[in-house]
Formats: structure tokens, C-alpha cells, sequence
């Protein structure tokens, strides 16, 4: 599926700048603080964090944030976002393609990134690996968009995802309670220019002593 890498350090300076992707991330932060109890002693990983669009509103709730990107180009957007509001509690990490993801998280958070990952099997294991007992795994992402998102599919892995097969692949990864809710909804026109609905889902994954 994938035609050509895309290139999120080019579009780092103007990713905010979207008035329908800062609306998704709010969304995306209001599904996750209604389905998960968010604590000040909570350690998060913002997988994919970009510009921290969805990291920024959830560092002030919990103890730290860690916005991990493979674009050393959103990070830096971060980092200069992070000290103009004045949050102390953000770090930032870059990953390497293939880099493993390690730490000991309560709660990992991504959104709109799975779709760019090839091997979200593996990844899952990975966030699985990085988080503490209990923990949690909040996933956002498209439902299946059969490939209309997005402007150009480079860099794209998964045109969203289907009802079950990420829920299942939670399970496969270790997750118990495995349950999705939707997130948002965003209306914008295909590459056409035909007007189309998009639906946003939250999938989220408990790692407990029983799993
Ligand atoms: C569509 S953007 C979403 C950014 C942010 N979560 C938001 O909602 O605005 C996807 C982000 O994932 C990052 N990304 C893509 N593949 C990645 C990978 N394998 N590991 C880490 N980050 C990745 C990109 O650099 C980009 O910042």
C-alpha cells in the first residue's frame, strides 16, 4: 500500500495550522480523559506525538509526557511549544525506524499514527513490552477509509482499520479488556473534492496482572 515515504519533518512547521486536525486531536484527548482516569502521578508515551497536539493537552493531568516521533522536525515543533507554555513535565525522544520502544509507562497514547506503521503486530508488542502492570494503551485511529483520507497515500500502511482486526491484534499483543469507542468525526473533501465523513475510533487495552 505503501507508494513513497512522507516527509511529516517538511510539514512540521505548519501541521497546527489545520483548524480540522487540532479539533481531532481535542477529540481524540476528550475519549481518552472519559476512558481513562488520568492521575498526577501518571508517566505517558505519546507514540507518534507530531507537534504534541494531543501530548500538550494531556501533560497538564499526569506527571510526564513523552512524545516519541520518528521526525526530528515535530519534535522540535514540540519542544518549542512545550517551553512557551510553560510545561516542565514534557521530554521528547526520537525513534529511528525500527529503534525499539523501551520504558516503563502507565498509560501509552497514540493518534493518527498506526495507519503509517507497516507492522503494527509488532509495535503492539513493543507498547505492550513498555508498559507498567497495571497500564493502559489508548489507540486512535481511522476506521477503514478504503484509502480516501488522505491527499497522497505515501507513507500510508493501512487504509484505517477494519471493525475487529486491531482489536484482535490487541489481544494477540497481551491487552485484556479490549474495547473501542468512537473519537471523533471529520468531514473534509477526498481528492476529488467530494465531501466525505471520516470517523475516528478509540481503541484502548488494559495490560493487568491477569493478561
Ligand atoms: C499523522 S501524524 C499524527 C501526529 C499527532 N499524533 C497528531 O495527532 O497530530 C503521524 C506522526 O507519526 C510519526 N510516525 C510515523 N511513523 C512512525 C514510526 N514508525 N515511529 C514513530 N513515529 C512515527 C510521524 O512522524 C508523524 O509525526
Amino acid at each position: 500500500m505503501k507508494k513513497q515515504e512522507r516527509d511529516f519533518d517538511k510539514e512540521a512547521a505548519t501541521w497546527d495550522d489545520h483548524p480540522a486536525r487540532v479539533k481531532l486531536a481535542e477529540d481524540v484527548a476528550g475519549a481518552i480523559i472519559r476512558q481513562v482516569a488520568l492521575t498526577p502521578d501518571m508517566e505517558v508515551l505519546d507514540f507518534g506525538c507530531g507537534t504534541g497536539l494531543l501530548a500538550l493537552r494531556i501533560a497538564p493531568l499526569v506527571k510526564s509526557v513523552t512524545g516519541a516521533d520518528s521526525s526530528r522536525g515535530m519534535l522540535k515543533v514540540l519542544e518549542a511549544k512545550a517551553a512557551k507554555q510553560g510545561l516542565s513535565n514534557i521530554s521528547t525522544r526520537h525513534l529511528d525506524a525500527g529503534s525499539r520502544i523501551s520504558g516503563a509507562y502507565d498509560l501509552i497514547v497514540s493518534s493518527m499514527t498506526f495507519h503509517h506503521v507497516e507492522h503494527v503486530g509488532v509495535l503492539l508488542g513493543e507498547l505492550f513490552q513498555a508498559l507498567k502492570v497495571p497500564g493502559c494503551l489508548c489507540v486512535a485511529d481511522l476506521d477503514s477509509d478504503g484509502g480516501r483520507f488522505h491527499e497522497d497515500n505515501g507513507g500510508v500502511f493501512h487504509f484505517g482499520f477494519g471493525k475487529s482486526a486491531l482489536g484482535e491484534m490487541f489481544r494477540q499483543a497481551g491487552f485484556a479488556k479490549v474495547r473501542k469507542v468512537p473519537a471523533a468525526k471529520v468531514d473534509k473533501p477526498d481528492r476529488t473534492g467530494k465531501l466525505r465523513k471520516f470517523s475516528i475510533f478509540l481503541m484502548i487495552g488494559e495490560k493487568s496482572e491477569k493478561n
